[in-house]
């Protein structure tokens, strides 16, 4: 399994990082057949597997049991946690508490957490404790109320400047990677720069440390729109959607099950049975 010391080393030797996300055991072990270098148990959980309409409303315990399920998929890969809205703002002490719950009870091996101004301190606190942390700026879902929508970030010069000078201020608080999410490429490229931890981007453009994408996003499962910075690998929607429907008419028009999905009793125990 891949530590946190190889995404730096991959970062200095320009070997770029591959992360998705998975949600559940079927997910994560065709992730990690798949050879991805690691795995992200996002929040968007909420929205892709849970149908609801931001990641605000996902809780502890939906994080706990989702990633349990994704360990047991991916056994070897390295699994980072997104800490759900509102369980790492009040206080230092309930980060810890609530990002010890993520590690301890899922064998998630680091935890993410979006923003800078108020989380910072708690960066630090539980990297001093020693959980991996997984930095996350730019566009921030958990707080779509406040920023008005899911739009590209920092894409004037004042934003800009205050981004590069949060991810510097992330990279010292102790994150070992940084996830930065809808932000024009040139900003991108220039905070991959500014930092010496990885930068992981998602609508970040190609000139950052890795990549990261929603495992239903790119292979069109269950989703029917994607973001523009998506690249969809293939379409699943459609093949679901006539398997289903065969299946609908088979059963309808007598052609399923046939001989061969039937079990048979032998002649004998027939006879006995009817006498
Ligand atoms: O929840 C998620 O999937 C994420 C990624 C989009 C980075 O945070
Ligand atoms: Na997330």
């Amino acid at each position: 399994m891949k530590q946190t010391t190889d995404f730096s080393k991959m970062k200095e030797s320009n070997e770029k990082i591959v992360m998705i996300t998975a949600y559940d055991y079927p997910s994560a072990k065709l992730a990690e057949q798949s050879g991805v270098d690691m795995i992200l148990v996002g929040d968007s959980l909420g929205m892709v597997v849970l149908g609801y309409e931001s990641t605000v409303p996902v809780t502890m315990e939906d994080m706990i049991h989702h990633t349990k399920a994704v360990k047991r998929g991916a056994k070897n890969s390295f699994i980072v946690v997104d800490m759900p809205f509102l369980t790492y703002h009040l206080t230092i002490k309930d980060a810890l508490v609530n990002a010890g719950r993520l590690i301890q009870e899922t064998g998630a091996n680091a935890v993410k957490l979006e923003g800078a101004e108020g989380v910072i301190e708690k960066i630090s606190a539980l990297t001093r404790a020693g959980i991996p942390v997984c930095g996350h700026l730019g566009l921030t879902p958990q707080s779509v109320g406040v920023l008005g929508g899911y739009k590209v970030q920092a894409k004037e010069s004042s934003e800009a400047r205050k981004l590069i000078a949060d991810a510097k201020r992330v990279e010292e608080a102790g994150a070992f990677a940084l996830v930065l999410e809808c932000v024009p490429k040139q900003l991108a490229n220039e905070v991959t720069k500014s930092v010496s931890i990885p930068v992981i981007g998602i609508g970040a453009g190609i000139d950052v440390d890795g990549q990261v994408l929603v495992f239903h996003d790119i292979l069109g499962y269950g989703v029917e729109r994607v973001p523009k910075f998506v690249k969809q690998y293939t379409s699943l929607n459609p093949l679901i959607n006539e398997s289903i429907e065969s299946y609908t008419a088979d059963v309808k028009n007598n052609l399923f099950p046939e001989d061969k999905h039937s079990f048979t009793m032998k002649e004998q125990e027939l006879k006995a049975l009817y006498g």
